[in-house]
């Protein structure tokens, strides 16, 4: 069974093919990164805008990588929640219209169990059951799943989702759009010890996360007392600005491989899947392949291009819907 999802929640226009669930024939993302670089992060009315122009595009190109037409398309899927309610409501249009026109079913889901199921795409065994901490821009949560379609939810963040953290920290410390990405650069050169900054476990037996404090910890360290923010960031040396970076880095590193490790003692699994923007990050890479060697455990980490938002993570959890006859009727919604 072939199936096309589609993929608009945020700011990365997505369109792929997938073949029963985990073979990706195509999986075309464009990315709108140097659209809002310089407002600093996501405009939603300019991410809506722009999702318009390359939609059509981005499915044709799909289609085109994967040698397909829609005749030979069996199903579409597109994530209507959560995200960014404009920016949702193209792909889920786009996805209506393709349904209606071609008479084949409509699958509508949910964005984080999508980036739940990236590290299932391509491989050869479904990782189930397993805990799966998904990391992003918009979520940080811990799962236990007994299935691709099977989800509970162990712990979230109360306050900033790890993402958000990397993001406002880039800003603080004055490096470039995207932040996560920066920090992750920026922390190769800096000593994770330089700066401790104290670990947000909240209470010990809790699977719930909050990076808002460190933010604040982070924010007073650069500024010192009283001067302005920017300025105090122009005044750090290179250095400085690696030692903090890695300091902080290291300290929401710990609290994520820590809890995600507890959490499969506690729960007696010896499987972790990871996911989400976060997932992308080498340090957390690098400490989760470490400790999960040491604790006996297996890792399934998703491919890079499929850590970050894409349409092949839906098209392929949208093929385990399409069999147990989960269909979305024409009157699909996009929730924010
Ligand atoms: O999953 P995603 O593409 O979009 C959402 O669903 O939010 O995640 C985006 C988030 C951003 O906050 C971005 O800064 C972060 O993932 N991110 C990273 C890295 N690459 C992306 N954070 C830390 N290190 C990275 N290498
Ligand atoms: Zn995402």
């Amino acid at each position: 069974m072939k199936i096309l999802g589609i993929e608009t929640s945020c700011d990365e226009t997505s369109a792929a093919v997938v073949e029963d669930g985990r073979r990706v024939l195509s999986n075309v993302v464009a990315t709108q990164t140097e659209i809002h670089r310089k407002y600093g992060g996501v405009v939603p009315e300019i991410a809506s805008r722009a999702h318009l122009e390359a939609l059509v595009p981005v499915v044709a190109e799909a289609l085109q990588q994967a040698r397909l037409d829609m005749q030979a398309i069996d199903a579409m899927a597109v994530v209507n929640r959560p995200g960014l309610i404009g920016s949702l409501l193209l792909g889920v249009t786009a996805a209506k219209t393709l349904a209606w026109l071609h008479d084949r079913p409509l699958v509508g889901l949910n964005h984080v169990e999508c980036h739940i199921y990236a590290a299932c795409l391509e491989r050869d065994e479904l990782p189930f059951p397993c805990v799966a901490l998904i990391v992003s821009g918009g979520h940080t949560s811990l799962y236990l799943c007994a299935s691709p379609l099977n989800q509970t939810l162990l712990g979230a963040t109360t306050d900033d989702a790890a993402g958000e953290a990397f993001d406002k920290v880039a800003s603080l410390l004055g490096l470039e759009y995207p932040g996560g990405p920066s920090v992750d650069r920026a922390a190769e050169h800096g000593s994770p010890a330089a700066v401790r900054f104290s670990r947000p476990w909240l209470a010990a037996d809790s699977f719930d996360f909050s990076f808002s404090g460190l933010k604040t910890a982070v924010l007073y360290h650069v500024r010192g007392h009283g001067a302005d923010v920017k300025k105090r960031a122009a005044h750090l040396s290179e250095r400085e600005v690696a030692d903090v970076a890695a300091s902080f880095q290291e300290c929401v590193v710990d609290v994520l491989v820590g809890k995600t490790l507890r959490a499969a003692e506690v729960h007696g699994l010896d499987r972790i899947i990871v996911g989400g923007g976060v997932a992308a990050n080498r340090r957390l890479r690098a400490r989760l392949r470490q400790e999960t060697r040491d604790a006996g455990i297996e890792l399934l980490l998703p491919q890079m291009r499929y850590c970050t938002d894409n349409a092949a993570m839906v098209a392929g959890l949208a093929y385990h819907d399409v069999q147990t006859g989960r269909v979305s009727g024409l009157d699909l919604e996009a929730r924010a």
